[in-house]
């Protein structure tokens, strides 16, 4: 049972400040490349409307010579408050790429300077940038420099166990005008393995003037409460806790303002929003949304009898109507279990965040 103490209800109590941007919630929801599309960020936005969202990252050098916003670049009219992540290792071109982001409406500016991923980092952007602190440092000033909206950034902790610079690094970057730091806490050669050292963030938050906020392992209510408590941080970032699964981060939002948990959807609950989130893609996106919508469908069929047998039907669905078939028989066989089972609620057989798997992906 988690417990939200007199003291961290407090600390967390004021709006967040970035700059002169103020956030009504300390639950932010990551940018995912693939993922954190506009339809998702609906989703998210629906159980958690007051906080930062992030488009997924951002190719400024693309920008730069295709001269035309990408659909990952694309936000809501009126959706607040949001953020445009931006990669790449040129001062200049990132700077422009800022400018044509603040047309397309963010409210902030953030520069990844944490993906690992070779294709980013042999061009010297995302994680890289962590070796190369004086680029990162031209970097940030130059998007200050270019924009009206505050500049942050999100890093890891460092290269490698044998590269850990981060309250170096995010000294820097506070140096350089960022306003906000989100810090992952696993190294670059990490990945997405083993535990992330929030104890990293404590060294980094005990440093810093500006808010810091916490990123990894953060997959339910409890463990943002003990990253919260355990690093200071001023805010929490949900990353792989909300693939299908896009009620965490108002989960943890109403229970940091309430000290009450929120109601967790049941199976049934995740499977109807799993047909909405598909309908909505292929709606944006026609059948290319049907095809990435595949991936979702299966972290949403988690957690029942039957589960894999589905996920195993819906990672190869062609149509949105085949997607909804299966997704209406699912629903359909999940009423009937309840209203002949014994079990009175069928929440009792749903899952919580963390049962989505830890290991789903590892693109970026
Ligand atoms: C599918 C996927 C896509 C990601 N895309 C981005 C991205 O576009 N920009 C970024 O800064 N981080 C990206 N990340 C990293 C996450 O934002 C986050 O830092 C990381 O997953 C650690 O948090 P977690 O342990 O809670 O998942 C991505 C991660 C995943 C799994």
């Amino acid at each position: 049972m988690v417990f939200l103490s007199p003291a961290l209800k407090q600390r967390l109590a004021n709006p967040l400040k970035i700059g002169k941007v103020e956030i009504r919630s300390r639950v932010l929801q990551s940018p995912l490349s693939g993922v954190s599309d506009l339809v998702f960020r609906r989703l998210v936005r629906r159980y958690a409307p007051d906080s930062m969202m992030y488009t997924e990252m951002v190719n400024a050098s693309r920008l730069y010579y295709v001269r035309k916003l990408p659909k990952i670049m694309e936000v809501d009219p009126n959706e607040q408050p949001i953020s445009i992540q931006l990669f790449d290792c040129r001062p200049d071109f990132l700077a422009e790429a800022a400018q044509m982001a603040v047309a397309e409406g963010a409210d902030t500016i953030d520069i990844n300077m944490g993906c690992p991923v070779n294709k980013i980092t042999k061009n010297g952007g995302g994680s890289s940038l962590l070796r190369q602190p004086q680029t990162a440092v031209e970097i940030v000033c130059a998007v200050v420099k270019a924009v009206d909206v505050p500049v942050t950034v999100k890093t890891r902790i460092g290269w490698s166990d044998q590269e850990i610079n981060a309250v170096e690094f995010a000294q820097r970057m506070q140096d350089a005008g960022a306003q906000m730091l989100t810090l992952h806490g696993r190294t670059r050669s990490q990945g997405y393995h083993g535990p992330a050292k929030w104890e990293w963030i404590a060294r980094v938050k005990s440093v810093l003037q500006i808010p810091v906020i916490a990123n990894g392992d953060i997959f339910s209510v409890e463990a943002a409460v003990d990253c919260l408590e355990q690093t200071g941080a001023d805010g929490v970032m949900c990353s792989r806790g909300t693939l299908g699964y896009p009620f965490l981060v108002g989960e943890i939002d109403h229970f940091l303002k309430t000290g009450q948990p929120r109601n967790s959807p049941t199976v049934i609950d995740r499977l109807r929003c799993a047909r909405e989130h598909l309908v909505m893609l292929w709606e944006y996106k026609g059948d290319r949304g049907v095809r990435q919508a595949r991936k979702h469908m299966t972290w949403y069929a988690k957690g029942f009898a039957g589960a894999a047998e589905l996920r195993e039907q819906l990672c190869r669905i062609g149509s949105v109507e085949q997607g909804c078939q299966l997704l209406d028989q699912a629903i359909a066989d999940l009423e009937k279990l309840k209203s002949t089972s014994a079990v009175s609620n069928i929440s009792d057989i749903s899952s919580p965040a963390q049962l989505i798997s830890q290991s789903l992906v590892t693109s970026c």
